[in-house]
């Protein structure tokens, strides 16, 4: 794809996402319908529907060849990443949503022919902007963020992670988790996957690491991560597949391979 192309692509999802960004602020202290899916703590609301549907209604009209993949279904049953695809997570952090009226945010990466080549982390509360374009480094609003730093070593170190950590798992051994909470500085945990992503390229949390993530949760932040030098796996090490749910490992390079190879340790 030409760079022009892609540069229109970018201006585009970046309005998009922040016209969208403008109607949750103002929806944040209206009264709207709270659902839950899969159990109690699986939460979806209108507005994540709504917005969602924003996207996918905007794309259509403007790209209709392009594939849409989104949380809330109002996208397309893409099995391939073929093309161009949008994958959105239209809010991220729907708990806090609800729950805090901040500390969510709107995550748009683009894909073409399955490598991330835009990604958008909204913090719409915030009105920040995290955005890269690949190859073209990462921005906080119109700051370029700088590389993350050179020789982080893993005990000075600020790890985001979730209460799932502290129970049993089926696949990865707690104990070597355990073992990694001891020996970094802190744990932190935001409830939001693209945020910790952004803050994780932002240099202000060095790791964040989960058991399962879907595709909307994480294409954007890979994409802004990879710009300032990060690097993103499964907690295995191995390559995320992003046409479905992974274990994630996002981090400053220089502590990628002490974390998977001493303290992840499968069961
Ligand atoms: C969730 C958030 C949360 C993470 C969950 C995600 P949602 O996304 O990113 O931080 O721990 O695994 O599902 O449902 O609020 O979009
Ligand atoms: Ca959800
Ligand atoms: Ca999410
Ligand atoms: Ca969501």
């Amino acid at each position: 794809m030409e760079s022009s192309e892609i540069k229109q692509l970018f201006n585009d999802a970046k309005a998009w996402v922040l016209e969208a960004g403008k109607e949750m602020r103002e929806s944040v202290n209206k009264p709207y319908q709270i659902n839950t899916k899969t159990d109690h703590k699986d939460l979806v609301t209108e507005v994540d529907q709504e917005t969602e549907k924003f996207f996918a209604e905007h794309i259509r009209k403007k790209y209709p060849h392009h594939q849409v993949l989104g949380e809330e279904g109002f996208g397309d049953d893409v099995s391939s990443l073929d093309g161009v695809v949008w994958i959105i997570d239209p809010i991220d952090g729907t708990m806090n949503f609800v729950h805090q009226k901040r500390n969510f945010a709107i995550s748009l990466g683009i894909y073409v022919e399955g490598e991330g080549v835009i990604g958008l982390i909204y913090d719409v509360m915030s009105d920040i902007l995290y955005s890269a374009i690949k190859g073209e480094g990462a921005y906080k609003n119109d700051v370029a963020l700088p590389s993350l730093q050179k020789g982080r070593k893993l005990e000075d170190s600020l790890l985001g992670m979730n209460n799932f950590w502290s129970l049993p798992n089926r696949r990865v051994d707690e104990t070597g988790i355990h073992d990694l909470v001891r020996k970094v500085r802190g744990t932190r945990s935001y409830g939001s996957a693209a945020l910790e992503f952004a803050f994780v390229a932002e240099g202000i949390m060095d790791a964040y690491l989960t058991m399962r993530l879907s595709p909307w949760d994480i294409a954007a932040g890979i994409v802004i991560v990879n710009e300032v030098g990060g690097l993103t796996s499964r907690v295995d090490g191995t390559d995320i597949n992003m046409l479905e749910a992974n274990t994630v490992l996002t981090c400053n390079p220089n502590i990628h391979k002490e974390i998977v190879s001493e303290f992840i340790r499968e069961k």
